[in-house]
């Protein structure tokens, strides 16, 4: 949910490289004996669905955010340059490409979410010069640091009828970097709090208090930061943690994040080996704010905790850039997310992010893709 450097690289290797080429690169071989070809949880595909999959024109659909509005029109915006937008009458398809919602940049992994009667995209975005508001560490001025999420809103969904509302004033920050946004809606009435969780390589993932609407931060949201999950077992340099959607399912949220490698390396444009590509992780806790442990308590932002449910497995490679709702058509709690077709066979990556969801079974108190 991220547009971070390799995000990018990923995007330009697949433009210019196109279609013509059938597989990539091989993966780093690291003198591994290879790896089982099913995983042990059992992963399924995901559903089924009639027509083409969200594709952009072309076969790629990267950090997907879906939303049903009233009538029960399905949304789908994701990563792409233009902001290209998909709808459906059923998860199960047809989708049909709607139009361009003409983001600026990519319209990075945008997130929607509907706050009384307007919808609010949060999407990235790296056009913000920070010196302009007086950040002189030349890091705010790269990639990885210098993303900003800016918000527009809307009460249709259509493609064209946002408006736009400017950057969140998030302090900049060694520790994180503004991106990937998602956003809770905790608490009722006069308790209501509106909580923005981002976050990044770096160190993982933030949260803090948005105003209400929620167009800008909260009064005094930067001095009231939390930390919900990092991983600091550094065998990927830069860290692994990023595209953060917080769910509330009966007494819990749920932290569900993407661990790992979304894309290619951007020097070697080769994919990292399974267990360090993307990968969906979720933590819980009571208090929306912190104390996020995994299934073994262990805490999520001081310790690396983290429940893996969803890795790559059969033909689905690095799945990621997730999003959780609760669909009547699905009869409760689904995960939709990217992932990128895979010939376990042959080993063939395609040059491609699709679409798919599954159901969740909260049942055990840990949500199973099923
Ligand atoms: C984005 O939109 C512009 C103008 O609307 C168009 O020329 C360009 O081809 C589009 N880019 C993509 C990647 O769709
Ligand atoms: C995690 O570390 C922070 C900062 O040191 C500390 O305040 C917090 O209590 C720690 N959390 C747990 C569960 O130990
Ligand atoms: C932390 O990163 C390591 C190395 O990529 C990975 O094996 C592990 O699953 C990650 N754990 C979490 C909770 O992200």
């Amino acid at each position: 949910m991220m547009l971070t450097i390799n995000r990018v690289v990923a995007v330009v290797v697949y433009l210019s490289v196109g279609l013509t080429t059938a597989r990539l690169p091989d993966d780093i071989n690291d003198g591994q004996s290879p790896e089982p070809t099913h995983s042990a949880g059992g992963w399924p595909n995901p559903e089924p669905m009639d027509g083409p999959i969200p594709n952009n024109n072309k076969p790629q659909t990267m950090d997907p955010t879906v939303i049903r509005r009233e009538d029960g029109k399905l949304f789908l915006y994701h990563t792409a340059k233009n902001g290209s937008v998909w709808t459906a009458d059923s998860l199960y398809g047809p989708w049909k490409h709607e139009g361009n919602a003409h983001l600026p940049e990519f319209g990075g992994a945008p997130s929607i979410h509907k706050v009384d009667d307007t919808y609010y995209m949060f999407y990235n975005n790296h056009e913000f010069d920070y010196r302009t508001i007086g950040i002189m560490n030349e890091a705010a001025q790269t990639w990885y640091h210098g993303a900003n999420v800016r918000v527009a809103s809307s009460k249709t969904l259509m493609p064209t009828e946002w408006t736009q509302h400017g950057r969140l004033e998030i302090d900049w920050a060694m520790r994180y970097n503004i991106l990937d946004a998602s956003l809770l809606t905790a608490g009722h009435g006069d308790h209501r709090r509106l909580l923005f969780t981002f976050g990044s390589y770096q160190r993982g993932i933030f949260q803090l208090p948005l105003a209400d609407p929620p167009t800008k931060i909260a009064h005094g949201a930067n001095d009231r930061i939390t930390h919900l999950a990092n991983n600091v077992t550094k065998a990927i340099s830069g860290g692994p943690t990023e595209g953060a959607f917080v769910f509330k399912w009966k007494e819990y949220y749920y932290l569900f994040y993407s661990s790992g490698r979304c894309c290619v390396q951007p020097k070697t444009r080769e994919w990292l080996g399974r267990g360090d590509v993307y990968k969906v992780m979720v933590c819980r806790s009571k208090d929306p704010r912190k104390g996020y442990v995994d299934d073994q308590g262990v805490d999520c932002a001081n310790d690396s905790g983290g429940k893996e449910i969803l890795g790559t497995h059969d033909n689905i490679w690095a799945p990621g850039g997730q999003g959780v709702m609760v669909d009547d058509e699905a009869g409760g709690p689904i995960i939709y997310y990217h992932y990128v077709p895979y010939d376990q066979e042959t080993d063939t990556k395609q040059k491609a992010y699709h679409f798919g969801w599954n159901k969740l079974d909260f049942s055990s108190g840990w949500p199973v893709v099923i």
